[in-house]
């Protein structure tokens, strides 16, 4: 056998259970394991860590044999005679409110609700494929979906905090001037005010309008520094120096984001205003590590959305461009996102 058909033997199975990985990772953390580890200081003992956990030891085991082999905990001697479980860099994104969390993020994309639409991803890709796949799993769109089922809503917004409070530290840290000048700012489909938030704390001069449909506004938590307003960003967009969209315009096709575009144009002064996008620019470094990352966003969005694409540079310059933004500059930030600063 070749080196590449011995390679495909091994990677075949990667494909074969490939949810294996999405649904230990989920199990460990509906149980708890992570933050049970982090309570403990020190290296954990299985029986202990069962006992804490409530769990059926010889089962936890396995759980936790799964985890050490692919590195997400490592078990390290405590004595001659004993080994415990500690937490890893990655392990640290599963502690439920940790700093830099995914708990979240993790239990939205591996619920019922977000994998049922991958059933139905090959019959959209079809030239007959009208109906998204979203809609074909839970009968309706992804927007229309979170409004009547809060809890979804929760969990989606939680998820999208978790995201948030990885990206916009590296906006922070690798391109604060982007914020100079900047009193007011707009978060455009800003969910929870997360995002809003951090840029707050960071530059307290700003004043933070988040900005999402009523049902989200009307449960985002109140921060001070920053108003809460309900609305349809398609029909109009609360005035500001400056709008900050993040993850927004990949859920809409080029068309939408262009109706998107003008009224955030049109809620920006004509001079000194400006259009802060923090997304995913695709193509650009095929080398960079998180390309991979990009086109994995890619097809989730195939699969969540009716109509939304992750974009080139030059798709991201048609669509400035058509909304009658005359300039941009994009800043790589170390992140699946970059930042993309467009002028009218
Ligand atoms: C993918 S989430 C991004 C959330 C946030 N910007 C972040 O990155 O954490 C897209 C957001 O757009 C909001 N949204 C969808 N349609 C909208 C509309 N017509 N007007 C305002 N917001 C909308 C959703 O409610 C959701 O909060």
């Amino acid at each position: 056998m070749g080196e590449m058909e011995a390679r495909a033997e091994v990677d075949i199975w990667n494909y074969v259970f490939g949810y294996t990985k999405m649904g230990v990772v989920k199990c460990a953390i509906e149980l708890g394991v992570a933050d049970a580890i982090e309570n403990h200081g020190s290296p954990m003992p299985l029986s202990e860590l069962a006992a804490v956990l409530r769990c059926e030891p010889s089962r936890l085991y396995r759980i936790m044999r799964f985890l050490v082999h692919h590195q997400v905990f490592t078990e390290e001697p405590i004595t001659q005679h004993s080994t415990g479980f500690s937490l890893t860099p990655l392990s640290r994104c599963l502690i439920k409110h940790g700093e830099k969390t995914m708990a979240s993020f993790i239990l939205l994309e591996s619920s019922p609700t977000m994998l049922g639409p991958w059933h139905s991803l090959s019959a959209r890709v079809l030239e007959s494929g009208n109906m998204p796949p979203f809609e074909a799993a839970n009968g309706t769109d992804i927007w229309s979906y979170t409004e009547a089922n809060p809890g979804h809503s929760k969990l989606f917004n939680d998820a999208m905090a978790c995201g948030a409070r990885v990206t916009v530290p590296a906006v922070i840290e690798v391109c604060p001037e982007v914020f100079d000048g900047v009193k007011s700012l707009v978060d455009v489909g800003g969910g929870n005010g997360t995002a809003l938030s951090l840029l707050v704390k960071a530059f307290p001069w700003i004043r933070g309008i988040n900005f999402d449909l009523p049902h989200n506004a009307a449960v985002a938590p109140k921060i001070d520094g920053i108003e809460n307003v309900g609305g349809d960003m398609f029909m109009s967009v609360p005035n500001a120096d400056a709008v900050f969209l993040m993850w927004v315009l990949h859920d809409w096709d080029d068309e939408e984001c262009i109706r998107i575009l003008k009224k955030c144009r049109e809620a920006i002064p004509e001079y000194k205003g400006k259009a802060i996008i923090v997304e995913a620019v695709v193509e650009q470094d095929k080398d960079d590590e998180l390309e991979s990352a990009r086109l994995m966003l890619d097809m989730v969005i195939m699969a969540h959305t009716n109509k939304g694409r992750q974009r080139t540079l030059r798709e991201w310059s048609y669509v400035l461009q058509e909304s009658g933004f005359s300039r941009f500059n994009v800043t790589p930030i170390r992140a699946v996102q970059s930042v993309i600063e467009a002028y009218p």
